[in-house]
């Protein structure tokens, strides 16, 4: 009886407040809507669950997150920010200048990120030398998928240049076989041209002409060669072309409807959670090349200072999200290897390990570049420049090689 009435006392006294006792559910705003996407953000979910905190999703459909970053500044501008975002590359310095980003300085220190992170997740997760957001993903974005079973129906075997893909395009068409999975959207179009661009130029060209906009590069014979091949394949492919996402062309590459796609290591995760085996149906080849190099974009994790999140909240999204058990098992569903140094990639798959082989080498030759189509390299306003003139030039005929390199020049390069 004496307890009970303490107790009432208690809570006449000090009222709990009911929003304390259960912290509201936190939104965890991103792009992963395929079937390997979404088991890898349920990884994410389901570690947050385990620290006791409730997760939202707003998955937002759409390959490259163009959608997405249109949602999150909708969000942002009516004071409504999401808790987590999925952000990448210079987007995340703009939105720690505006002040919306919680910094994690105090984690990064004691979990040693400047020394445990690759060399390429430092820089872009810090905002003045601050970090900013968490580190999760490196995917390599210059992979060449293959069906296996269609190239040996037809006695073909993956290609090693430009110019015998092209050749084995014709052989497959006169088959009656559409090459190429690939939607014909701007995203998807685009990583086809960085993938030629970066394999049949080489690094230092790809540098030069399409981070550096240097005008000689980019005036050079190589760039007309690379335009041409890029004609010839719209020609091979375009007119069947259709407006599938990337996940959908993935489906059809598996059924043996196509014999190739060229996209990021994303693939590798939606092969995985549908179960097909990589690289022995599904073979993950580095795109044609003159060389090993690697192309690269990260996904970050941000926590926005939103009305549902607090320090502490933010410091424990944060720690769980850069764990290495959580790295681990997310990026083995993604198909990407972890922003972390210290994980061993013994479980991994071949395709993943050989990632992580060719990222090595090419970082030791320079090879090792940031997407300019996947929100790496250059600013969003420049890479949605960038990518609808690749894709108008894909889609065109009537526009040459003289009028696309002018209207790249005349990108506006400021902010
Ligand atoms: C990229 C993102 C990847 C992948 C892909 C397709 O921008 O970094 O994680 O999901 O989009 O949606």
């Amino acid at each position: 009886m004496k307890r009970l009435f303490f107790t009432l006392l208690l809570a006449i006294t000090f009222p709990i407040d009911a929003e304390q006792s259960t912290p509201p559910p936190v939104e965890f705003l991103h792009w992963w809507t395929s079937a390997g996407e979404v088991r890898a953000a349920n990884i994410a979910k389901q570690a947050l669950e385990e620290a006791n905190v409730h997760v939202e999703q707003q998955a937002i459909q759409g390959g490259g997150g163009d959608t997405a970053m249109s949602i999150l500044q909708a969000r942002a501008i009516a004071g409504t920010p999401p808790t987590i975002a999925q952000l990448e590359g210079p987007a995340i310095q703009s939105w720690a200048a505006l002040g919306f980003l919680y910094d994690l300085e105090q984690l990064a220190n004691q979990e040693h990120w400047r020394s445990q992170l690759y060399p390429i997740a430092r820089a872009v997760n810090q905002f003045e030398g601050t970090f900013v957001a968490t580190p999760v993903t490196i995917h390599r974005l210059n992979w060449m998928w293959v069906n296996h079973d269609v190239l040996r129906q037809y006695n073909l075997s993956p290609p090693d240049n430009w110019e015998a893909l092209i050749d084995t395009f014709r052989t497959l068409k006169r088959h009656n076989v559409a090459p190429l999975a690939i939607g014909n959207d701007q995203w998807q179009i685009a990583l086809l041209f960085e993938n030629l661009a970066f394999g049949y130029g080489g690094a230092d060209y790809y540098r030069r002409a399409f981070m550096d906009m240097d005008e000689r590069t980019l005036r050079s014979e190589t760039t007309f060669e690379i335009l041409s091949l890029f004609r010839e394949i719209s020609r091979l492919i375009q007119p069947t072309m259709s407006h599938i996402r990337w996940d959908e062309a993935t489906q059809l590459l598996i059924e043996g409807k196509h014999a190739f796609q060229f996209s990021g290591d994303w693939v590798l995760g939606e092969l995985l959670a549908k179960h097909v085996t990589a690289p022995e149906a599904i073979g993950c080849y580095q795109a044609p090349a003159k060389h090993t190099g690697f192309i690269y974009n990260m996904d970050s994790f941000a926590l926005f200072n939103s009305a549902r999140s607090s320090r502490k909240t933010a410091n424990t999204l944060a720690r769980v999200l850069s764990s290495k058990t959580f790295l681990t098992a997310f990026n083995q569903a993604k198909g990407a290897l972890p922003a972390r140094k210290d994980i061993d990639l013994n479980q991994f798959n071949p395709c993943s390990r050989q990632a992580h082989h060719d990222m090595e080498q090419a970082e030791q030759n320079g090879r090792l570049l940031p997407s300019t189509v996947d929100s790496m390299a250059v600013s969003p306003i420049v890479q949605k420049a960038t990518t609808s003139e690749i894709y108008r030039y894909f889609n065109d005929e009537s526009i040459g090689p003289e009028e696309f390199i002018l209207r790249l020049e005349n990108i506006p390069r400021g902010k």
